[in-house]
């Protein structure tokens, strides 16, 4: 593997390495750098929080930065959630996500409810628990035998429905195979049906069917299973509304939140909680048993307070969601002379570019040509950074990317595009 180049610096919408290399930031690494880089006024708040204290410990101290965040969120998530756990990682955020779930129906004494239902083709994260639920088969494989009992049901993918399916016939179809699902468990059985409202890497960037979320939130109603909405990626507002699901109208009993909350600027995640499932586990068992040395860390939280509040004042989430419009038409529009461009979707700046062979079977490309992988990589040779996910590239810039900088990652995905169909 070729050696990386080291990071320098980074401002605004770009990144600088120490060879003095400028990148522009298309997919925010992994979905990650919703506000871009360097900004100097969270900058000044991390500081100004170093400069006090780094961490009160979540056991002796609470911190105004953590409470101001707390606040915050359960203002921007919406009055049916009552509670924030704290974490250092998407991953954490979910594992806390199903500890959360089972540890509600310990609280209410039925210790049958064990069991998680998942999707194929979707990830969660890279610890024991979140893997469990991932149906991300290579990052699984070495750990089969010793992960927790789940089953999975198909992916929501209007562009690969199931038996060729699409609209409400694919959300009714979707909706129905949850719920044979839960019947042949026993809904006694289930704790919990996890998903992701917007995939992200392990689909590249696919949005479910119109419909879909009410229709398995819905099912889940019907039988006493909660809804866990991994929101690390697409939420935050990457999707153009705070939650996710909110474009939905639909409610989760717990999500995830990571990778836009604090922007990138420290690492931080949260497990957000509806009033109810948290409210019994508090008046059962009297904490949430979970969390971890630094959940919570004041200075994250000061990092994600003050990339939270840029957001608002800059109305940035509307900006995504009238913005991302019209940058999936130019993408569509820039990229349609290519045959070989299957798929342009996505919703807000998470964007998909699903590459196929032919465009009219849909048959994928030889994996063999790592197609999503080369073509990230000409990108970055060029000076832009997208995300690969198999034969797709998912755009995701900064909310605050202006209109010179996403006219820029057009002109230079439409580059890097023709210089790897070009080779064969
Ligand atoms: C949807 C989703 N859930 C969970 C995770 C895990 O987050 P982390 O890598 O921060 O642990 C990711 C990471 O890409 C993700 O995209």
């Amino acid at each position: 593997m070729e050696a990386l180049p080291r990071i320098a610096r980074g401002a605004g919408s770009y990144l600088y390495d120490e060879a003095g290399r400028r990148y522009l930031d298309g997919s925010g690494g992994p979905a990650a750098f919703s506000i871009g880089h360097g900004n100097a006024e969270v900058n000044a708040a991390i500081a100004a929080q170093l400069a006090r204290v780094a961490c009160g410990y979540r056991y002796l101290f609470t911190s105004e930065a953590l409470e101001e965040l707390t606040r915050l969120l359960l203002s921007l998530c919406g009055s049916e959630f009552g509670h924030v756990l704290y974490s250092g990682s998407g991953s954490e955020a979910m594992e806390s996500a199903l500890k959360v779930a089972l540890q509600y129906w310990d609280a209410r004494g039925i210790r049958t409810r064990r069991h998680f239902i998942a999707r194929e083709r979707s990830y969660h994260g890279n610890t024991l628990g979140a893997l469990s639920v991932s149906g991300f088969d290579e990052r699984r494989r070495p750990f089969e035998g010793s992960l927790l009992e789940a089953s999975f049901v198909s992916a929501a993918n209007a562009y690969r429905g199931l038996r060729g399916l699409a609209g409400a016939a694919l959300t009714a179809a979707l909706a129905e195979e949850l719920e044979a699902r839960i019947l042949a468990l026993g809904a006694e059985r289930v704790a919990a049906f996890v998903f992701e409202p917007v995939v992200g890497a392990a689909g590249g960037a696919v949005p479910a069917p119109e419909g879909y979320a009410r229709a398995v939130a819905a099912v889940c109603a019907r039988h006493g299973v909660l809804l866990i909405a991994d929101e690390v990626m697409c939420g935050a507002g990457r999707c153009g509304s705070w939650r996710a699901l909110e474009h939905d109208g639909v409610v989760p009993d717990i999500m995830a939140v990571g990778k836009g909350l604090a922007g990138g600027y420290i690492p931080l995640a949260a497990t957000v909680v509806a009033r109810e499932p948290g409210d019994t586990i508090l008046g059962a068992h009297g904490a949430f048993l979970t969390g971890h040395t630094y959940s919570g860390h004041t200075a994250a939280c000061a990092a994600a307070l003050a990339v939270q509040r840029i957001i608002a004042r800059e109305s940035l989430v509307r900006r995504v969601r009238e913005r991302g419009a019209a940058l999936l038409a130019e993408l569509r529009d820039a990229l349609a002379r290519f045959a070989e461009v299957g798929d342009v979707r996505g919703r807000g700046y998470l964007i998909g570019v699903e590459f196929v062979r032919d465009r009219a079977t849909r048959e994928p490309l030889p994996a063999e040509r790592a197609f999503g992988q080369t073509l990230g990589r000409h990108a970055f040779e060029d000076g832009l950074i997208v995300y690969p996910a198999g034969d797709t590239v998912i755009v995701a810039p900064p909310y605050n990317a202006s209109d010179a900088e996403l006219a820029e990652l057009i002109e230079r995905l439409t580059r890097a595009t023709a210089r790897t169909l070009a080779q064969r």
